[in-house]
């Protein structure tokens, strides 16, 4: 007998426990045809229920080299977009609440980037000049839009390596949308940073004179994360008095204040790889995501290892909290009826190119 897709309304107001006998329950149906990809900003009752857990390279590789049916992503709508463009033809991504956003990924669109492209144009020889570099976490279409122009796609934990393979190519980067990364990376280079300048998506030219367009070596694209914007200097400052052997690790997504006085720079896996393997009783400073550094705080607890969050304020990834486990059962539940609820499908006009300026980064890193 056919059946039909459960409405989330008969899910949204179901108590957790109730939530999680049905996960639980539609897992067991599901067996081997779903895997769960859960990314380490993951609330707790969601990330319990992972398969495997990554940064976005790290994910990124696992979607390519899954056999499942379902690649069920708890992570945001880039990251299921990239399952799908890696996975098999018969592989189905699906993102469990379609709002799950990022929002430093929505500073940057393809008309916009276009845009710059054209105003590039206008000052020197774009094409031969640039390198357009797009962080993972952009839409689809400016993966592709990089794929076509010979450029690459860059993850927190490659950035250094990428914009390398770039700069052997042409003399310089067109980077987006995150700014922090960007001058992060080209300041770990050697680049000045006179050489690296802000473009504006909202200004005429980027608010640059051509002059400046010339001399960049590095333009980067005007766009952050709030999330990693709540880390201050001050905090960093505060912690080093209070305990002068502290140590300080921080996400290349906040501030270049933030990076430059931390002991340790680098992705989520990056940063819980360090923390883990450190030795033990030591006392960490940490400026990402509040669910990793609080699940982070738990598991190396027994080592003596003490892991503070670098805020005084709560800062979480809103939009990836929005796959709760009310999501979560619905869509397995659906699943395991044989009923696809969003689904993430990157239009063949795009796929390709994405897919060729991902596995240039994946190839190079
Ligand atoms: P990672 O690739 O380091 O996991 O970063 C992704 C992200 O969105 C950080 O805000
Ligand atoms: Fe995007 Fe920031 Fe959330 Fe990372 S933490 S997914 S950059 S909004």
């Amino acid at each position: 007998m056919q059946s039909t897709t459960i409405h989330f309304a008969q899910f949204n107001q179901l108590q957790d426990d109730a939530c999680h006998q049905r996960i639980h329950a539609a897992r067991a149906r599901l067996g081997k045809e779903a895997v769960l990809l859960c990314h380490h900003y993951q609330r707790a009752d969601v990330y319990q229920y992972a398969d495997f857990t990554g940064d976005s390279l790290k994910l990124s590789r696992l979607a390519s080299g899954t056999d499942s049916r379902y690649i069920v992503f708890c992570g945001v709508h880039f990251m299921a977009e990239v399952a799908d463009i890696m996975s098999k033809p018969e592989q189905i991504a699906i993102l469990p609440d379609l709002a799950a956003g990022c929002s430093m990924a929505d500073m940057a669109n393809l008309a916009k980037v276009e845009r710059c492209w054209r105003e590039l144009g206008e000052v020197l020889d774009v094409d031969q000049q640039f390198t357009p570099v797009t962080y993972i976490n952009s839409a689809a279409d400016l993966k592709a839009f990089c794929g076509a122009r010979g450029g690459i796609v860059c993850t927190s934990s490659n950035a250094g390596t990428i914009a390398a393979w770039a700069f052997a190519r042409r003399e310089k980067i067109l980077f987006f949308p995150d700014q922090h990364l960007g001058r992060w990376t080209g300041f770990q280079m050697g680049i000045a940073l006179d050489e690296m300048m802000v473009w504006d998506p909202d200004l005429e030219m980027g608010g640059l004179t051509a002059e400046q367009i010339r001399r960049a070596r590095l333009l980067l694209w005007k766009g952050h994360c709030s999330v990693h914007q709540m880390f201050q200097p001050s905090h960093i400052l505060r912690f080093r008095n209070q305990h002068p052997n502290g140590l300080v690790i921080a996400h290349p997504e906040c501030s270049f204040e933030v990076c430059r006085q931390a002991d340790f720079v680098g992705s989520t896996e990056y940063i819980v790889r360090t923390i883990k393997e450190a030795r033990p009783n030591t006392r960490w400073l940490v400026g990402t995501e509040l669910n990793l550094v609080n699940r982070l705080a738990e598991e190396v607890r027994h080592e003596g290892k003490i892991v503070q969050f670098m805020a005084p304020t709560v800062c979480m990834c809103s939009t990836m909290q929005r796959i709760d486990p009310q999501h979560l059962a619905w869509t397995l539940e659906n699943l395991a009826d044989g009923q696809v609820v969003n689904r993430i499908t990157v239009p063949e006009h795009e796929r390709a190119l994405a897919k060729l300026a991902l596995e240039r980064m994946l190839a190079v890193s």
